[in-house]
């Protein structure tokens, strides 16, 4: 079965980015044009997802207009000879795409978000993309989990190697010593001590709908959050789930400096914008 669902959360209050955030989301912050979540729908829909189905809140309506068409300024760039940004705002490759919006209450962590979709999933596999972690690669990072995905019928979580002393900011997962791929352990945010690995999670997941009866199971941890995280360790009692060690380049745009490289990275690759760049670092 081919996955055609993504699941999108987009609650979180982005905090860091405040007071950029307070009345705007932080998914809609742009890396040069283009707000962070669409590189994320852009991925999914280049992966062959079919519905996004975003966790949302109620700050974050401006997601849900940016994903619908905007008729006014359409008309308003055909009669003044603008038509050329028109392919911008109403995209042909999201034409087809049916995006979904389920409201989350309160914020009780990624597994409680994810929890949100059960109604709209039935029995099949989905993807969850999580917009902060953006990532460039030739063949996008969730084709990559979707083609393990195929071989294996089971769970695939994207997965790539960082410093030790980064352990702590993330899932991290031990892998089966004869398969580099096969998870047998994953702990959230561990401290470097108890850390399996320097193998940590990214966001992007191909998830078993049975999930969900993990997710159930799942306690709160000291934060008063559901973790997916916890619910997928559950899993792994009765399930295979294999890790993608993906190739791309990524960028933690949930953090100010990940947000700032993924500017300067998509800056250069604009000649205009590149010679700026280069004259305020002092290469020109
Ligand atoms: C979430 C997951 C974590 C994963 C990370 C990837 O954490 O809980 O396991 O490594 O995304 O970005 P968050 O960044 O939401 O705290």
């Amino acid at each position: 079965m081919s996955i055609k669902k993504a699941v999108l959360p987009v609650a979180g209050f982005g905090t860091r980015f405040l007071p950029a955030t307070k009345a705007i989301p932080k998914e809609m912050l742009p890396i040069i044009d283009k707000p962070l979540i669409e590189y994320a729908v852009e991925e999914a829909v280049s992966a062959g997802i079919e519905e996004i189905i975003f966790i949302t809140s109620h700050t974050k309506i401006a997601i849900e207009n940016h994903f619908d068409s905007n008729f006014e300024l359409e008309e308003k760039l055909l009669n003044s000879g603008k038509d050329d940004f028109i392919p911008l705002i109403n995209p042909e490759k999201f034409k087809n795409i049916r995006f979904t919006y389920v409201r989350q209450k309160s914020q009780r962590g990624l597994g409680d978000a994810i929890a949100h979709a059960s109604h709209l999933i039935n029995d099949s596999a989905f993807a969850v993309l999580l917009a902060d972690d953006l990532i460039f690669s030739e063949k996008s990072c969730l084709k990559q989990l979707i083609d393990i995905h195929k071989n294996t019928s089971s769970s695939v979580i994207g997965i790539n190697e960082v410093p030790e002393s980064d352990v702590s900011k993330y899932g991290v997962i031990k892998a089966a010593e004869d398969s580099e791929l096969k998870i047998i352990d994953i702990i959230e945010k561990p401290d470097i001590s108890d850390a399996p690995s320097n193998l940590a999670v990214v966001g992007r997941y191909i998830l078993e709908s049975d999930i969900f009866n993990y997710l159930k199971r799942v306690e709160e941890d000291s934060s008063n959050e559901i973790q997916l995280t916890d619910a997928i360790k559950l899993m792994l009692y009765d399930k295979d789930v294999f890790g993608c060690k993906y190739i791309g380049t990524k960028f933690d745009c949930g953090t100010k400096k990940g947000f700032v490289a993924a500017t300067l990275y998509k800056g250069l690759e604009d000649e205009q914008i590149k010679q700026e760049i280069n004259k305020i670092i002092g290469k020109a």
